[in-house]
């Protein structure tokens, strides 16, 4: 290991020094928590945002391993993606060719698949086993004795694994932990893997093939899912005894089919973001578990997923990886999206109307983040009385921007509205004041998020409130306070200074 350098505290991560890869790894591990770097923000800014909270500077010659995908409908990272920070790393993209007969089998067909995809476009694409394969030595050879891998990896020095999450046929799921074995290992080396080291060189080339019934791994899928943990730790340390490794997982697209299947389900789950680590085993599991704390709904059809993992014992990989030492489950998450050592008064100071929005959009996940805290706001006598209509359509924003043109232009509104009666029939003289609350949460959470929003106001104004009442359909004792328009934030508002000690009266006016 050489060329390392000192880390920061998590606060100053974002803007620390590169680190002493060795130095980053036992630093970030917080009590034998791996650090976790997460961003909803799934853009190429986001990306680079996660690489650069490792800490860790990308040095000498930079391989970034991507799946290129198998056909223009498979679910691979787009070019535009990850273009900046390949650029940013000075990056080859490398790939292996596959195992089975598909169209990245032979160099060839394999380039031409690049091109078509357009990643020739933004970076040299080396195919690292198209002169060959050289065998790695593995930490841990209770299946495979040594890992398969394309020669060039030879011409390397720090590896940067950019996966794409998603579900696997035969793995179950493929997040950084795959990307770094079968992803890596050469035709030869993915059959060494998924035979778990019974192969022979018995076809009339010499190259591998694995006996009967084991390419798909019998005893439960175990010696083969077991068989990649130790190919990921191979590439792990091989990479270590040069300038490093680092990983990164981004969740988008997220279908239960691979990247290597030309024609994959299409994806049931909402986007959810982008994650970094230096541990791997510590990264797989927290993609892991965020895919399996989804809450079942309209947005998120998790059950093929979450049976296609369990069927295929796709879990194990991680908890092999931590029992052989190459990382650990348990992870703490930093959060790139709050401020890093932002308090809850420093969002307050911070908050400010914000009424131009840039072209991107904001998630499902963030619409939910806002929406919770909204909710977690107060009532009177805990009635929660608020509603609220979510916009992303065009039309029906247009409908309800009225004279406030910027909700129009925003990616999402949200109408605060409040149920007028209680549920004895009685009025709820509480609702604006208790809708207040939530929509002044929902502004803040704005901030918190680095989002823009602004209150705009239909209640108590007759007109502005029987626009968006007609534009919604809401019955009849359902009432909208405010629309609050929200997306990143364009122009250059700032917070006004509103402290005015005239205002206070101590004791007595
Ligand atoms: C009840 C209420 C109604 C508002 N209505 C509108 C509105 O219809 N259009 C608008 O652009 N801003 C509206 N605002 C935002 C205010 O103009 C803004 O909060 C105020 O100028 C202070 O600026 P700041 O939010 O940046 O601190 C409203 C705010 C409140 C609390």
């Amino acid at each position: 290991m050489k060329k390392l350098f000192p880390i920061a505290a998590v606060a100053a991560l974002l803007t620390a020094a590169p680190c002493h890869l060795a130095q980053a790894q036992a630093q970030s591990q917080t009590q034998n928590k791996a650090q976790v770097y997460f961003t909803r923000d799934i853009s190429p800014e986001g990306l680079l945002k996660v690489y650069k909270a490792l800490g860790v500077e990308a040095k000498g010659r930079v391989a970034v391993k991507i799946s290129t995908g198998e056909s223009m409908k498979s679910n691979q990272l787009a070019p535009e993606l990850i273009a900046p920070l390949v650029k940013e790393v000075n990056g080859t993209l490398v790939e292996c060719n596959t195992a089975y007969g598909g169209s990245r089998f032979t160099t060839e067909s394999h380039r031409a698949e690049i091109a078509k995809r357009g990643y020739d476009k933004i970076a040299a694409v080396d195919i690292m086993d198209e002169e060959g394969e050289i065998r790695i030595p593995v930490a841990d050879d209770k299946w495979i004795k040594y890992d398969i891998v394309g020669s060039h990896i030879q011409n390397y020095d720090f590896m940067i694994n950019l996966a794409h999450f998603k579900g696997h046929a035969m793995g179950g799921f493929g997040g950084v932990l795959k990307n770094a074995s079968i992803g890596v290992a050469s035709a030869n080396g993915k059959v060494n893997i998924h035979s778990a080291g019974k192969s022979q060189h018995t076809k009339p080339n010499g190259d591998l093939q694995a006996p009967a019934g084991w390419f798909v791994s019998p005893q439960k899928n175990t010696p083969f899912i077991e068989s990649m943990s130790a190919a990921a730790q191979a590439v792990h340390n091989y990479f270590m005894q040069r300038e490093g490794i680092v990983y990164i997982d981004v969740m988008n697209n997220i279908s239960i089919d691979c990247d290597c299947d030309g024609n994959p389900h299409k994806p049931t789950i909402q986007d959810i973001g982008i994650a970094a680590s230096l541990d791997p085993v510590a990264l797989d599991k927290f993609c892991l578990d965020r895919v399996m704390n989804l809450p079942q709904d309209k947005n998120n059809d998790t059950k093929a997923l979450l049976e296609r993992i369990e069927q295929r014992h796709g879990t194990r990989i991680v908890f092999r990886g931590e029992e052989m030492g190459l990382g650990s489950t348990k992870y703490q998450v930093v959060d790139l999206d709050a401020q890093p050592g932002q308090t809850a008064l420093d969002v307050i100071f911070s908050r400010k109307s914000v009424r131009t929005y840039a072209d991107k959009p904001v998630s499902d996940e963030q619409v939910e983040t806002l929406l919770k805290a909204a909710m977690a706001a107060p009532t009177g006598m805990n009635v929660q009385p608020w509603r609220f209509v979510v916009v992303r359509d065009q039309a029906v924003k247009d409908r309800i921007a009225g004279r406030n043109r910027m909700i129009s232009k925003a990616p999402v509104a949200f109408v605060v509205c409040g149920e007028t009666q209680l549920k004895n029939g009685q009025p709820n003289k509480n609702w604006t004041a208790d809708c207040a609350a939530a929509s002044e949460n929902l502004l803040i959470a704005a901030e918190a998020l680095g989002l823009g929003a602004v209150w705009t106001a239909c209640y108590p104004y007759e007109e502005r409130m029987s626009t968006v009442i007609e534009a919604l359909g809401l019955p009849e004792e359902v009432k909208p306070l405010c629309v609050i328009p929200v997306g990143y934030p364009a122009g250059n508002d700032k917070p006004k200074d509103k402290w005015k000690p005239e205002n206070i009266h101590y004791d007595k006016w």
